[in-house]
């Protein structure tokens, strides 16, 4: 039964960990957000990242996370998401592929409405090592969700928080099978969890 939770949590967890992206000093990857991937103003913008299973990894690697951009016309001023993002290695952290033991966390991030569609950078700073990780992304402008309450009440009303976010790659290609329902797959791993625990 064990063998069974555990292979069906790997292939939640993996087909939710796509994109990679590795950190100079080895000690953390990026897996969310996808490199180039647009992400919507006054939506959540999904971050997620992996470490390595080191007892040793505090005095390795002390990470923020910052959104910020190289482009002056978007008048944006930096934000820090986190000074101080997660690296613990609980057991709610802990994922395996194959015999390999890592860990992942996950942060989301609100982006501002007022934010003006560009190229924009989520930037992972490790203050231990100097080194940094970038990660561009596309925001798109904020658009109010639309209201249609009078004309039929029972249809579900779109969402402006939370949900998938991908909307499609900037080559045009259509990329539904990236889409994830982080509250759909959040959920799922947690009645796994709670059935693996309780096996
Ligand atoms: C990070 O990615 C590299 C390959 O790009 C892989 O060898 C390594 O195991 C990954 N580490 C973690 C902690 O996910
Ligand atoms: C840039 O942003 C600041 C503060 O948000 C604002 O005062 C200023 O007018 C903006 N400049 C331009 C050129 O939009
Ligand atoms: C941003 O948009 C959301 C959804 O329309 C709204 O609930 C929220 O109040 C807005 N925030 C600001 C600061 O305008
Ligand atoms: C990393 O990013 C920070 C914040 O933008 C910057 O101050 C620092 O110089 C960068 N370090 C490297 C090695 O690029
Ligand atoms: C994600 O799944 C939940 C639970 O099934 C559902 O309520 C929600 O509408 C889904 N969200 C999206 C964006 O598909």
């Amino acid at each position: 039964m064990k063998g069974i939770i555990s292979s069906f949590l790997c292939l939640v967890l993996f087909s939710l960990a796509k994109a990679d992206v590795p950190s100079p000093s080895h000690t953390y990857n990026v897996t969310l957000p996808e490199p180039n991937a647009p992400y919507v103003a006054g939506q959540m913008l999904p971050i997620s990242y992996t470490l390595p299973d080191d007892a040793n990894l505090p005095n390795l690697l002390s990470l923020s996370v910052l959104f910020t951009t190289q482009d002056p016309s978007l008048n944006f001023t930096d934000i820090i998401i986190t000074s101080n993002a997660d690296i613990s290695q609980g057991f709610s952290f802990r994922r395996t592929h194959n015999t390999e033991v890592y860990y992942e966390h996950q942060l989301s991030y609100a982006i501002p409405n007022k934010t003006l569609a560009g190229n924009y950078i989520v930037l992972f700073v490790d203050s231990i090592s100097k080194s940094n990780t970038s990660v561009p992304i596309t925001v798109r402008p904020y658009a109010a969700p639309v209201t249609t309450l009078s004309t039929n009440p029972n249809k579900p009303h779109p969402s402006s928080s939370g949900g998938s976010i991908f909307a499609y790659h900037g080559n045009g290609v259509q990329a539904a099978h990236e889409t994830v329902n982080w509250t759909l797959a959040s959920g799922l791993l947690g009645l796994l969890l709670v059935a693996y625990n309780t096996v």
